[in-house]
């Protein structure tokens, strides 16, 4: 009895301490990283971006950024929630649906605004 308890207060414990490592990692993550990470942003599923692999081609390719969004604000809109500009949009709405953080949302911005 005693051992068991033990053991799952060490299983309580290492979860604890494992859960703030791994948030700390994703939050030194670049925007290209979180672009390109299949389990955050996984933009290239449907989005060729310069110097990503195997890219999909359901969106637009994201290239001349700056031109056809002079506004930061509304490419971020546009990451944060696809379906407000296009209520059919297949684009997952990465802040709504809380996929990736805020912060993520605006180095992943940076870095798409960037290309
Ligand atoms: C499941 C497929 C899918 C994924 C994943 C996806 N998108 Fe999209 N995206 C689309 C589609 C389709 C469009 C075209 C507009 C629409 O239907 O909403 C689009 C449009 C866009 C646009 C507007 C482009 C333009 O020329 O108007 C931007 C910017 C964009 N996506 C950025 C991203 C970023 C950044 C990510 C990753 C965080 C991402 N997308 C992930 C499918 C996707």
């Amino acid at each position: 009895m005693k051992k068991s308890i033990s053991i799952s207060t060490v299983v309580t414990l290492a979860t604890l301490f494992m859960m703030p490592l791994e948030t700390i990692a994703k939050e030194a993550m670049t925007g290209k990283e979180i672009s390109f990470e299949r389990k955050l942003g996984n933009c290239l599923a449907c989005h060729a971006i310069a110097g990503g692999k195997q890219t999909g081609n359901i969106g637009p390719p994201l290239i001349a950024m700056k031109a056809r969004f002079p506004d930061r604000a509304v490419l971020r809109a546009q990451i944060w929630d696809a379906t407000i500009k296009n209520p059919n949009s297949i684009m997952l709405p990465f802040g709504r649906h809380k996929i990736i953080t805020e912060s993520q949302i605006d180095k992943v911005t940076d870095f798409i605004h960037s290309l």
